[in-house]
């Protein structure tokens, strides 16, 4: 409804709905929602509850900037604003708009093996089709073609070819506008991944190991804050993967060899994900 965009105000009095310094632009799955979770245990960032949509989606973004910073959280004077819309990777105008609002805007991209991103792209949609009740497609009907060959026009796998958004990306905006985080390593180990970030952001390294504590149950690491409530991510993060037959992952993992190859080319850096 229109009242439900009408930004209310801050408290405390000193603190201000701002545009975005820092942008969360995707990848999907990558992790991006456990990514601006432990971004906010630094005091140093306000982060945005839910994903804006705002440079992909024409009904938000004609109703301009005021509109965007009204959808931002109340941050005191100091403090970073972040929000993450991981469809934004992806989208091919968003780029030369994001630049049109601040050229130094800071990027973060969370990438994670893309077989591995495939597969929890398919877990979502599937947990999304049962919600609705609605029948999901079984994983092979969806990858292979009748003839065998993988089916190209699965956008998943486009979703996955890392180097053609990026491309995109940097046709916009410079290389040292971006910090890369490894999804696979912020799942196994958060606190050396979130330095980074720290470090790329220039804030205050507050994030220390006190703030993580693997759970067992879960499978993950949970997060602790500076109060000492502890909280693991919703039940739809970190998900079981469907079972898929090696010689399908064999396909998968030969397509994505040389975009992987481009990719690491395109950051300056490789991943292990052409093992
Ligand atoms: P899976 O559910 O497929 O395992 P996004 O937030 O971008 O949708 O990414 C979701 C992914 O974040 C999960 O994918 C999971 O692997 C990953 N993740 C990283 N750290 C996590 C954590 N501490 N708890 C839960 N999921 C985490």
């Amino acid at each position: 409804s229109s009242l439900s965009s009408l930004s209310s105000p801050c408290k405390p009095k000193n603190s201000s709905r701002r545009l975005p310094d820092i942008i969360i632009i995707g990848v999907r799955k990558g992790g991006t929602r456990a990514l601006i979770e432990m971004l906010s245990l630094n005091d140093g960032v306000a982060a945005a509850d839910s994903e804006v949509h705002f440079f992909d989606w024409e009904s938000h973004f004609q109703r301009g900037l005021s509109w965007y910073a009204s959808q931002m959280p109340c941050s005191r004077r100091g403090q970073l604003t972040v929000e993450k819309t991981p469809a934004y990777f992806t989208s091919a105008k968003v780029p030369d708009r994001v630049l049109q609002m601040n050229p130094s805007v800071r990027l973060l991209l969370i990438v994670r093996d893309p077989v591995e991103r495939v597969l929890s792209d398919y877990t979502q949609v599937f947990h999304n089709h049962l919600q609705k009740h609605k029948q999901p497609q079984p994983i092979e009907t969806l990858l292979l073609q009748d003839d065998g060959r993988l089916n190209l026009s699965y956008k998943a796998l486009n979703r996955s070819l890392y180097h053609t958004h990026m491309q995109r990306w940097l046709d916009a905006f410079p290389r040292q506008s971006f910090h890369v985080v490894d999804g696979d390593a912020l799942i196994r180990e958060p606190l050396e991944e979130m330095r980074k970030v720290e470090n790329f952001l220039h804030l205050e390294p507050q994030i220390s190991a006190e703030n993580f504590y693997f759970n067992r149950t879960k499978g993950f690491y949970c997060l602790r804050d500076r109060q000492g409530s502890e909280r693991c991510l919703h039940s739809s993060k970190g998900r079981a993967h469907p079972q898929v037959a090696p010689e399908i992952l064999q396909k998968l993992r030969e397509y994505f060899h040389q975009p992987n190859q481009n990719f690491f080319q395109l950051v300056g850096r490789t991943f292990d994900w052409n093992r």
